[in-house]
């Protein structure tokens, strides 16, 4: 079944066009930007949408690279994406006729692990290659695993592959996690609303991406329900229908823009953001001293006070969700070297996610790292243009901060790693007056 596509030692990556921004800093930020569809949401609703045969309608979907790698992942299975307009998506999977996720597709984003759920349960086999390969990183994907296989799969791993099969149909079971895992939780739930009786998950994952799947998956039928905080509970269905959906705010994005205006000491007001879900983030740049007010979906900050009386360290640190998401640690991070005194920055989720701070020094932080997951940023030291290097998604949006703020021009190599989970994001920085471009790596031709 797999002879046309490559296991692991055949695999070359595509290239991806080399791009870089240009940004020339030091002007506040002034204006209102309108946050886009959430990431981590769309990704797990369009896997929920191979559940059932029905077509599904999602709106307010992100127009970014992982929607697009995660719809060319479902054509290449048979599954028919369409995109009708900009920012809405309708997913039809009547005829899935190749169950194999195959390393491109792993490679190019981990999420499309949350694929192996949903087929397994819905088809009873899937072929999906490991994501935590050493090719792309130490991320493992041992609690997926063993939630499918407490539901009664029957998994094997050989050559870089998990090779899924349920004879009959799932059986409903109690997972219990040994921590807390977004992705994992979501697989288990997704798996468990086809299986044969009732699942408890526990401990259940919190972020409200988890919640937005949960409501879409009721929308479709599904007897699934939050008991506890901690807890979900799944009564599996024989059968799901299709069913519409718009797409929660990327509350991850809206903390980005909260964090150019204040860095750069400007005044922006932060529409169609999902106040509800940044408790955790606001508290901690209220803090500082931004002025920071969030009210239903709007989020008005105020950075003047940067210069006078000027922002206060604070120590922080990231935990699973309704604390503070280890995916706003590093805009966070940018904060803090524009605060007077010594932070300490304290990575409890993710052991790699403090490395891109070598990138921020060069700009003219002070950021030392004590060890994988502990750092202290000593500010405030004035940003000055530089060139560096983008390693990943957040980190990348977070240099894209540092430059905002800094004086001179910086270029940023690596720019496809924040096309992954941003919608336009120079335009939305170009009309809050920033002076940002993309351009080719190389060359002087702008590409956007
Ligand atoms: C999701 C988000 C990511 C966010 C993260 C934490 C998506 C697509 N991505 O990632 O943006 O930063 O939640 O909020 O939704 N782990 C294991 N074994 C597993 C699975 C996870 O050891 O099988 C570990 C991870 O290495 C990490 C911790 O569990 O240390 C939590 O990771 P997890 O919550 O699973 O992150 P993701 O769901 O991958």
């Amino acid at each position: 079944m797999a002879d046309a596509r490559p296991f692991h030692w055949e695999f070359t990556p595509e290239p991806v066009a080399r791009e870089v921004f240009r940004i020339e800093g030091g002007v506040p930020l002034r204006g209102n930007v309108s946050i886009s569809g959430s990431k981590n949401a769309a990704l797990k609703l369009f896997a929920a949408a191979t559940l059932t045969g029905e077509r599904c309608r999602f709106t307010n979907v992100p127009e970014i690279e992982d929607v697009r790698v995660m719809a060319e992942t479902l054509r290449d299975l048979g599954v028919v994406v369409d995109h009708p307009q900009d920012n809405v998506y309708e997913i039809a999977s009547g005829d899935v006729e190749w169950l194999f996720v195959p390393l491109e597709a792993a490679a190019k984003m981990r999420a499309s692990f949350i694929l192996l759920g949903p087929l397994l349960a819905r088809f009873g086999r899937v072929i999906i290659s490991n994501p935590g390969g050493d090719r792309i990183g130490r991320r493992p994907v041992d609690l997926h695993v063993d939630a499918m296989r407490s539901l009664g799969a029957q998994i094997d791993y050989r050559n870089g592959y998990y090779f899924a099969t349920a004879p009959g149909r799932l059986r409903g079971t109690e997972i219990r996690f040994p921590f807390v895992s977004v992705m994992s939780t979501e697989n288990a739930m997704l798996a468990a609303t086809l299986a044969e009786g009732q699942t408890v998950i526990r401990p259940a994952a919190q972020e409200p991406e988890v919640d937005d799947l949960i409501a879409f998956l009721q929308r479709m039928g599904a007897d699934v329900e939050r008991t506890y905080p901690d807890t979900i509970e799944v009564n599996g269905k024989r059968r799901l229908r299709g069913a519409d959906h718009e797409v929660i705010a990327d509350r991850i994005e809206a903390a980005t823009f909260v964090i150019a205006a204040a860095v750069t000491g400007g005044k922006v007001t932060v529409e169609r953001a999902p106040c509800d879900h940044l408790g955790a983030f606001v508290e901690v740049v209220g803090r500082t001293g931004v002025d920071v007010t969030c009210s239903s979906d709007t989020i008005e900050v105020d950075g003047s006070s940067l210069i006078d009386p000027g922002f206060r360290a604070s120590d922080i640190e990231t935990a699973p969700y309704p604390g503070l998401a280890t995916d706003t640690q590093s805009p966070i991070s940018v904060l803090l070297t524009q605060s007077n005194g010594t932070s300490h920055v304290h990575e409890t989720i993710f052991e790699d996610r403090l490395e891109w701070l070598a990138e921020l020094n060069r700009m003219g932080a002070d950021a030392r790292m004590i060890d994988s997951r502990h750092a202290t940023i000593t500010g405030r030291t004035p940003l000055v243009g530089a060139e560096v290097e983008i390693g990943d998604l957040r980190a990348g949006a977070s240099l894209i901060l540092a430059a905002l703020a800094a004086q001179g021009t910086s270029t940023i190599h690596g720019a496809h790693h924040v096309h992954r989970g941003y919608e336009n994001i120079e335009r939305k920085f170009l009309d809050l007056g920033a002076r940002i471009e993309r351009v080719a790596e190389g060359t002087d031709s702008t590409s956007s």
